[in-house]
């Protein structure tokens, strides 16, 4: 059985969230999480690397959590059974909650196929009074297989990859998602441009 801590009590920050924002120099506090969801090759990492790199060098902080890339550290010890998934995803809701508790932009790609783990990361934020915005990447899954970024859906057809999201594994999409991006009828640009304007009229960004 496993052992859980117990007798652990919070420590309260000295800094507000106010005097990060100063520090940062960003004219406020601006930390929040913006979450991608969507299927393999629905283009989760483009567009959030493609803000990513648009915030930077406008000189907000903002820094993009990626499932291929936290998959190789943080979550090395984790698969993809819907059990696995979950605890990717807790796991990165909480350093999503850290980065933007920092005064971070937290730019979140993974593919959450379920519902109650996307929802247990909105809590994450909420709880933490931390704007959390859900972006479902509303990509059809033919359009996707067509793309085959990275030939996965080909080996998954072929039964050499087990459990692939759309193929042998579910995808919930969202039922009240914040956004939702056509990738069919728009450019990268585009979409990463519609969520700045997200972030604008949600007063994250001026
Ligand atoms: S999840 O569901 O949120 O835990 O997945 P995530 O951490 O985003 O990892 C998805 C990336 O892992 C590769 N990959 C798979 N995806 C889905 N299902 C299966 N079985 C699978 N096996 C490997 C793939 O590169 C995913 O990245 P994207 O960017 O979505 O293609
Ligand atoms: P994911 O991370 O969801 O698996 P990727 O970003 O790796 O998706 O792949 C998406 C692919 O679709 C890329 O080759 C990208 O250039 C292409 N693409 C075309 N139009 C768009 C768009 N509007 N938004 C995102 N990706 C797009
Ligand atoms: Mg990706």
């Amino acid at each position: 059985c496993k052992q859980v801590a117990t007798n652990v009590t919070e420590q309260k920050h000295q800094v507000s969230r106010d005097k990060r924002g100063q520090v940062l120099g960003v004219g406020g506090f601006r930390g929040c999480t913006v979450w991608f969801t969507g299927l393999s090759g629905a283009g989760k990492t483009s567009i959030s690397f493609a803000l990513e790199a648009f915030l930077v060098s406008r000189g907000i902080p903002a820094y993009g959590l990626d499932g291929d890339n936290i998959r190789t550290g943080l979550n090395k010890n984790l698969g993809f059974s819907p059990e696995d998934r979950e605890e990717n995803i807790r796991r990165v809701a909480e350093v999503a909650r850290l980065f933007a508790d920092s005064g971070v932009i937290a730019l979140c790609s993974f593919v959450s196929p379920f519902a109650l783990d996307r929802e247990m990361a909105r809590k994450i934020h909420k709880d933490n009074d931390l704007p959390f915005f859900e972006v479902f990447i509303d990509t059809p899954i033919d359009v996707c297989e067509e793309r085959d970024v990275k030939g996965l859906y080909k080996k998954a057809r072929q039964g050499m990859i087990k459990g692939f999201t759309g193929v042998d594994q579910p995808y919930e999409k969202p039922t009240s998602p914040d956004l939702i991006l056509d990738t069919v009828g728009s450019t990268v640009g585009d979409c990463s441009m519609t969520v700045v304007k997200l972030l604008q009229d949600n007063g994250i960004l001026p």
